[in-house]
C-alpha cells in the first residue's frame, strides 16, 4: 500500500481556498471614543505592503461586540481577573494589590512582549511575568498556561495598553529566537504539509472553507472565541491552527511557540493592542 502524503499543491487541488468574497474592511475600530489603529505599514523584515488586524477581517456583528466593552464577552473574565488580582495565595500570602499600585501600572508591557528579560536571561511573554510573580514572590503554584486563570489574568493585563502601538524588539538578545520563530513560520507542516505563511501571509483576504483568512496578527490577544465562548491565548491559538493542518503541535508554553510568539508579534510591529478582541 502506498501512503499518500497531501502536499500544499493538493491542499490547493482540494479547493482548500476561495477567492476574496467578502472584502476585508479597514473603518477604524473605536472603542469608547478611542480610536484603535487596526492597519500600518509593515515592518521592513517584511515582504507584504501592510499589516491588518485581525479586526478587519470579521463581519460586521463580531467587529461591532468589540466597539463597546458592556457588549464585549471578554470583559466578564476581565472581572474575573480583577477578583484574582486581590486575592492573597501562597506562602508569602500575598496578593498582586500587596506589591502592584493597580493593573494600570502595566500600562505600555503588552505592547513590548515577548521581550528579553535581563535578570532571568530568558524571553519573557505576558504569562511567564504573573507567573514569576506567583512561583518567587508570592510562593504560589504557577497558573496552567491557555486555561481560563491565566486567560483572565492576561486580558487584564493586556487591557492596560489597548491602543498603545505594538513595538516588540527583534535585534540583541533575542536575535537568535527572532530567526527560529521565522523558521517555524515559513516551515511546512503536518499532514496537509503547509506553513503558517501559506495561510497568513500568501491567502490572507480569500476564504478557507467558511473563514476569513486574517494575517493571523495576535495584537488582539487573548481572543475572545464565539467559537469556544472563552478567552484563547496565542499558544491556544496557535495549537489549533496546527491541529487543523494535522500537524502534531509544539508544547503550549514551550520553547517553539515562544519563538514564534516573538516572531508573529513583531509582524504585528505598527499595529496597536487589541487584548481582549472578539473573534469568531
Ligand atoms: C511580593 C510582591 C509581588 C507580588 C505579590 C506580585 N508581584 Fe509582580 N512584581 C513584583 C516586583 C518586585 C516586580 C519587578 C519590578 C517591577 O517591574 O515592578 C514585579 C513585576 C511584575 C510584572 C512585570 C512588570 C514589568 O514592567 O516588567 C508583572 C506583569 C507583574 N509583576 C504582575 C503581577 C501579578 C499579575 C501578580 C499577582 C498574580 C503579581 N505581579 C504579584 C512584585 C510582586
Ligand atoms: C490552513 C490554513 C492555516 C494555517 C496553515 C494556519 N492558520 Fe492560523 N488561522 C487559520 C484560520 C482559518 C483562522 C481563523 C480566521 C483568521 O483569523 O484568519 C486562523 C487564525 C489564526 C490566528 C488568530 C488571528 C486573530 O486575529 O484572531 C492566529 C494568531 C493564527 N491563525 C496563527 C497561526 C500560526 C502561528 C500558524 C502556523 C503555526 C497558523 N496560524 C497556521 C488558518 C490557518
Amino acid at each position: 500500500m502506498r501512503i499518500i502524503t497531501l502536499t500544499a499543491a493538493v491542499a490547493a487541488s482540494l479547493a482548500l481556498f476561495a477567492g476574496a468574497s467578502s472584502a476585508q474592511v479597514t473603518d477604524p475600530l473605536v472603542v469608547d471614543g478611542q480610536t484603535i489603529v487596526t492597519s500600518a505599514p509593515a515592518p521592513d523584515f517584511l515582504d507584504i505592503d501592510e499589516v491588518l488586524s485581525g479586526w478587519n477581517f470579521r463581519t460586521a456583528e463580531t467587529r461591532a461586540l468589540q466597539t463597546d466593552d458592556f457588549e464585549n464577552p471578554a470583559m466578564i473574565f476581565v472581572d474575573q481577573a480583577l477578583d484574582d488580582w486581590d486575592t492573597a495565595e501562597g506562602t508569602a500570602n500575598k496578593a498582586c494589590a500587596d506589591c502592584h499600585s493597580g493593573p494600570e501600572e502595566f500600562a505600555g508591557l503588552r505592547a513590548e512582549l515577548p521581550r528579553w528579560n535581563d535578570d532571568q536571561g530568558a524571553l519573557f511573554n505576558m504569562e511567564a511575568y504573573i507567573n514569576f510573580c506567583r512561583t518567587e514572590r508570592m510562593g504560589a503554584d504557577s497558573l496552567k498556561l491557555a486555561k481560563p486563570r491565566m486567560d483572565a489574568m492576561v486580558a487584564l493585563l493586556s487591557l492596560q495598553s489597548r491602543g498603545d502601538i505594538i513595538n516588540v524588539a527583534i535585534d540583541g538578545p533575542v536575535a537568535d529566537i527572532w530567526e527560529r520563530g521565522r523558521e517555524l513560520y515559513y516551515t511546512r507542516v503536518g499532514q496537509l504539509d503547509m506553513a503558517c505563511a501559506n495561510c497568513h501571509e500568501d491567502n490572507y483576504g480569500n476564504m478557507i472553507r467558511a473563514d476569513h483568512l486574517s494575517q493571523g496578527q495576535i495584537n488582539g490577544f487573548p481572543a475572545y472565541r464565539l467559537k469556544n465562548a472563552k478567552l484563547n491565548s496565542t499558544h491556544g491559538r496557535f495549537k489549533g491552527c496546527m491541529n487543523n493542518i494535522r500537524a502534531t503541535p509544539f508544547a503550549v508554553g514551550g520553547e517553539e511557540f515562544t519563538a514564534l510568539e516573538l516572531y508573529v508579534a513583531s509582524r504585528g510591529n505598527g499595529l496597536a493592542v487589541e487584548g481582549p478582541s472578539v473573534r469568531n
